[in-house]
């Protein structure tokens, strides 16, 4: 069922209601898109089936995050550690990519969102690349909520990959030791750009980071909803941004 998510007031567990303030959104949630095996194991169905409902989730929530106005939503959808899991499952992941834009990149467009991707692209089967990359300049013109793919994404691995260009250019004289500074380390960020997630979200029961924007999410309110992935929707999106809402952020300093 679709309707204006502003107009929806979320009902907490007391039964009351509350309403969500659209002035102070999170501008950038990030989401942990876990639970999709376990959620399939609960009703007897291999694995893939439930990356395949996850997958079905994503859209939901993709067109519910876009609707409420938010400015970046960044997914795990594949880790540089995901490479370990049996074949059949690593050949399904590198199949979702392609399967989602091919019913969802008009939906994109004609929604002014942009995909973006964090992670090593020339690593990917040529299929995934192929689809990525053209959904990647298709859209690169949209000036709506971008939709950041973090796909063979590695918090550590894109560290690495940050020093390593930084050092090449200390190398080559290009600039000094003393010049490296925070912003330095961001512009060599996949995420470079964009806002930090102000809105880290892990569903699936575990409260760990699993190497996931872990610069980026220094300052980032985390919320664990114990459900998997493929039953998210936009309610928990909503409960989530209520939930962040009511958090007192105060950057490492105290409220005067
Ligand atoms: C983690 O759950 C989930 C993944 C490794 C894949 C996430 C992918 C999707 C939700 C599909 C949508 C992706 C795209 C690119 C369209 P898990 O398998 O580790 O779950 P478990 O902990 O219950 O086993």
């Amino acid at each position: 069922m679709h309707y204006p998510l502003r107009a929806i007031l979320r009902r907490n567990k007391a039964g009351k209601t509350a309403s969500i303030n659209s002035d102070r959104l999170p501008a950038h949630i990030a989401i942990v898109m876990d639970g999709n095996g376990r959620w399939a194991k609960r009703r007897g169905l291999p694995r893939t089936a439930g990356h395949q409902a996850g997958m079905e989730a994503l859209k939901r929530v993709v067109r519910a995050a876009a609707e409420l106005g938010i400015k970046v939503l960044t997914v795990y959808a594949f880790s540089t550690e995901n490479w370990r899991r049996p074949q059949n499952e690593v050949e399904f992941l590198m199949r979702l990519p392609s399967e989602y834009l091919k019913t969802e990149l008009a939906e994109l467009k004609s929604k002014n969102i942009q995909l973006r991707l964090a992670g090593e692209l020339e690593e990917l089967p040529p299929h995934t690349r192929e689809a990525v990359k053209k959904a990647l300049s298709e859209t690169a013109a949209n000036t709506g909520m971008i939709l950041n793919f973090a796909l063979n994404y590695g918090s550590r691995a894109e560290l690495v990959q940050a020093v390593r260009k930084i050092a090449a250019m200390v190398a080559e004289g290009r600039i000094k030791p003393d010049d490296i500074e925070e912003k330095t380390v961001e512009s060599f960020l996949y995420t470079a750009g964009l806002p930090d997630p102000d809105l880290f979200i892990r569903p699936g029961g575990e409260t760990r980071l699993s190497n996931f924007l872990l610069w980026q999410s220094a300052y980032s309110e985390l919320w664990f909803p114990k459900i998997y992935w493929p039953d998210f929707n936009r309610h928990h999106l909503l409960e989530a941004i209520a939930t962040y809402q009511n958090r007192d952020r105060r950057y490492g300093g105290i409220r005067l």
